[in-house]
Order: structure tokens, then sequence, then C-alpha cells
């Protein structure tokens, strides 16, 4: 195998890591909050339902934004339904999971399990069956001191002080058929801005985040965003993007390069919004917010969902995707994709946090663990820090069905000026050789050496983690990692994500 090589130099940064982009979703879908994040009954609950096992995972996968509380529920939510005495909340069909909402957790008691979490919350409001004024009152409920009917309101239920919530999603997947109130992009882009014009006249500094496309597939994909944008350029932060990934046909070589995809769908929604900028002679630069994204497994739930469903349960188990070994590296990969756009994608959402396609899996009554997809973006989190490196890679290539010829490694590094830490993140998608990698370290100056290095890899890229058995797959220090004359050596393994973080001295 010909060895790879990463170039790095301290002055060439893309932008600053920003803490939102190791954000969480949490939706009222299947077991996301009832026996994901709320069960009363658990052995490990605390005085509010919250289990204290999963607000453990939480912290320690490093979540610093969580959004809520949908995704495709909140286009049939009613958020005055989950606030006051929980005995008189009614109980609603969720037309986006056919299933029933008891509203036991509502706005205020999702917020204190935000409070302990110590994540920041990104607001979705209902844009589906509801619009301005609906919204408007949720901000009011949220984010207005006092003296109002809706803020009074929360404080009699026992929140005195305001939210203060930033960020709001103007809506969810409003392109998609399937969205309850689905709109065309000139419905959208309408309700979209004024929305928004209301909300800044409440609170001017908002952070707004209008609907991009549900997906770079769709059919209406950038001619959506252009349209919107042409509406709500001015008046909006953010334009979302989301993205799932599988492997299609058992094409793993593809499913292995879907950072790839990620890239050139963000290139793509940076071009179209810019464009609209341009001819809106504007000197504004919008944000994306990449909400939503992980590894899930579509096809299967869309097979499972040919035939429509006459229950209508609470809390069912949905889409509860058990990850293995190379859906881990994929999510790795992603992350690694989003901190090399740090400069305009500044938010994302991984979709979502427990039991629905999500890092942590729970039992009701039982134990909460770990999946495969966990280790990636915990280290991540935690490593990556101060800037981002704009990097030069040198590796040999592979082709894919998908994309073509796509390099075997993928890499991004960050640099924190201050501690002088700098951490590679790396990829190898060779499915079955090890890939030599070195990386001269000249412009950093002083001298580096390693202070922790970490692989995930198995001979079985099957193996997952499980009740029985939560730690079968877990990241090990990396084991052929050396530095020699201010150069650093790694051999990656097959089908791998590594982190290496160099210290001074
Ligand atoms: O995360 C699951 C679903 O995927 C969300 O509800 C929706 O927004 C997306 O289509």
């Amino acid at each position: 195998m010909h060895p790879a090589s990463l170039g790095l130099d301290p002055a060439r940064t893309v932008a600053p890591v920003s803490r939102r982009t190791f954000g969480s979703f949490v939706e009222h879908m299947g077991r996301c909050v009832y026996t994901g994040i709320y069960e009363p009954t658990h052995p490990t609950a605390d005085a509010d339902g919250f289990r204290q096992d999963v607000l453990a995972l939480t912290r320690e996968l490093g979540v610093t934004l969580v959004r809520y509380p949908g995704g495709n529920f909140v286009s049939g939510y009613r958020w005055e339904d989950g606030v006051g005495p929980v005995a008189d909340r009614p109980v609603r069909r969720d037309l986006a999971w056919h299933s029933l909402e008891t509203n036991e957790v509502g706005i205020d008691e999702f917020m204190r399990w935000a409070d302990k979490a110590g994540v920041e919350v990104m607001y979705a409001l209902n844009l589906g069956t509801r619009g301005v004024e609906a919204a408007l009152d949720v901000h009011e409920y949220l984010n207005h001191p006092d003296r109002t009917r809706l803020a009074e309101l929360r404080r009699t239920n026992g929140t005195d002080k305001p939210y203060g919530i930033r960020m709001f999603c103007l809506g969810n997947e409003m392109d998609g058929p399937w969205q309850t109130g689905h709109k065309t992009a000139h419905e959208y882009g309408r309700l979209a801005v004024e929305t928004a014009r209301a909300l800044r006249a409440a609170e001017p500094d908002l952070e707004l985040i209008a609907c991009g496309s549900s997906g770079s597939s769709m059919p209406t994909f950038a001619a959506w965003e252009a349209e919107v944008l042409e509406h709500a350029y001015e008046a909006v932060d953010y334009i979302s993007a989301h993205a799932y990934y599988e492997p299609v046909d058992g094409d793993i070589g593809s499913f292995l390069a879907s950072a790839v995809d990620m890239d050139h769908f963000v290139n793509s929604v940076v071009a179209t919004a810019d464009s609209v900028g341009a001819r809106l002679k504007s000197s504004k630069r919008l944000q994306i917010s990449f909400d939503e994204w992980n590894v899930w497994y579509l096809r299967e739930f869309q097979a499972r969902q040919e035939t429509a469903s006459t229950e209508w349960p609470i809390a069912p188990r949905v889409i509860e995707d058990c990850y293995n070994v190379t859906d881990a590296v994929v999510v790795g990969g992603l992350l690694i994709s989003l901190l090399r756009h740090s400069d305009r994608v500044t938010a994302a959402c991984q979709a979502q946090l427990v039991n629905v396609i999500a890092p942590i899996r729970t039992e009701p009554g039982g134990p909460a663990w770990r999946q495969t997809i966990f280790h990636p973006f915990a280290l991540t989190a935690r490593l990556a820090q101060g800037n981002v490196l704009r990097v030069e890679l040198q590796a040999p290539t592979y082709h894919t069905k998908r994309f073509g010829e796509v390099p075997l490694l993928d890499a991004v590094a960050t640099h924190d000026p201050a501690g002088g830490d700098v951490t590679v993140f790396v990829v190898n998608r060779h499915q079955t050789d090890a890939v030599p990698l070195s990386v001269p370290l000249s412009a950093f100056g002083t001298p580096l050496r390693v202070a922790e290095a970490w692989t995930l890899a198995d001979a079985d890229l099957s193996a997952t983690n499980t009740a029985a058995d939560p730690d079968r797959v877990v990241p090990h220090p990396a084991g052929d990692v050396s530095m020699a004359d201010g150069v650093l050596h790694a051999t990656l393994p097959a089908v791998s994500w590594t982190a290496i973080r160099l210290t001074r001295g």
C-alpha cells in the first residue's frame, strides 16, 4: 500500500471549531422521549422522572445543543398541550409517526432536562398546521420576561425567568410531501419570512433557521433553497440541511465514502445561498444548520411502512437501528466533513439522541448503553478544540459505484493556539488493508508528542453493542503511532476511524 501524507499548517485555518457542531436531536418519536430521556418508574429516575443513566451518557457524549421537539412530529404539534398540570394535558394523535402523544413531557419538562444535561436548546416551530400566531405564542411563553399572558403562564407553571432560547427552526422539512402541512417553496418562503419578521419584532437578535430541502436527492433540491431564500434571505441566519446515509445493495465502498456526498451537499447549499445573496446584493452570508444527519437504514424502515398501521401505540419501538463498526466509521467520517466546513456549517444535530437512530440505547426498566456510533462522536466532541485546519491530503484512491474515484483516507485537524494541542481525525476506507500515514509537523515550531491516540476498528465489521454486551465495540489505544524527526507516523487499520492528539513537549 502506498503511504499517504497529511500536510498541516497552523496558519491555514478554516474557522474556529463551532461547539454547536456537536448537537443532537430529541423528537417526540418512538422511544426517544418516553423510556428514552424520561421514565419516572426507572430505577435511575430523578425527582423529575429523567433517567440519570441517560443524562450521564448525554454528558459523556459531549452534546452541546439539542433540537426539539421534532422532526416530522412538530408539524402537527400544539405546544400548549404540553404545559400546565400533567393530569389536564390531552392525549393527541401524532400523525407523523402514527402513535399517541400523551404530552406528559412538554416544554417545561424538556427545558429542565436540557439544563441538567448542560445543553443549549434549538426549538423547532410548527409551520405545518400552524403559523405566525402560534410561533409568536410559543416564543412569548419561552422568552418573554413577564407581565404578558403567556410569560405569566410560564411563571405560574414554575419557571420565573425566561428560557432565553436563541435558535428557532422555522418548521421542519416543509418540502417533503410526507410533512403534515407540506408547502410549495413559494408558500413556505412567504410563511417563513413573515414568521421570522414577527419573531424579530418581538426579539431582534434571535437566530432563525429556514428549512432547506429534506435531502439532496429531493427533486426540488437547490430550486427549493433558491426560491425560499428569495423571500427569506434577509430575515434568517441559517438554511437547514438534512442527510441520512446507509449502504445500498451492499455497496460498502460507497457507504464508507458518505462524507463525499456530505461535502458536495454542503458546497451546493452554500453556492445556492450565496447566489441568492449576490442577486439580492446582500453583504450577509448565511450559515448552514445541518440539523439532521446520521446513518439510518431508511430502506428497511420504508419497507416496513408499506402496510398502513391501524394501531395508535404510545412510544412504540421505531427505527431503533443497531449500529455496527462500519456505521461508526461512517459517522466519524461525517464528523470530519462537518468540521471541514466549519466556516459555513456552524450548527449540526445528529439525529437522534436516544433509541431512535441514536448513539444511546435504553431498555425500559433496564440498562442504557453506548452504540458503536457513540464513540467517534464523543471523541470528536472532546478533542476538536481551537481552529479547524485546512489539510493537504495525499492518499491513494479507490473506485466507488456512487462517487467514482475517492481517496482511501479522509482527514481533518484542529489546532488550539492557546494550549498548543493539535488533533488529527482520520478515516481509512480500505476494506481489507491498513494504510500508512505520515504527518510532518515542523510548521508548528515547537516539538510535539503523542498525548493520546484512539482507533475504532474491528476484525468483525458487523459487530455491534447490545444490552448484553454493551462494550463489544469501543475505541482502543491506537497501536501503531509514533513520532520520528518531527513527523507523526501512523498505520491505520482497514475500515477504521482514528483520532490522535499531539501536545507540546
Ligand atoms: O429523524 C427522523 C425523521 O427524519 C425526522 O422526524 C424528520 O425530520 C426526518 O425526515
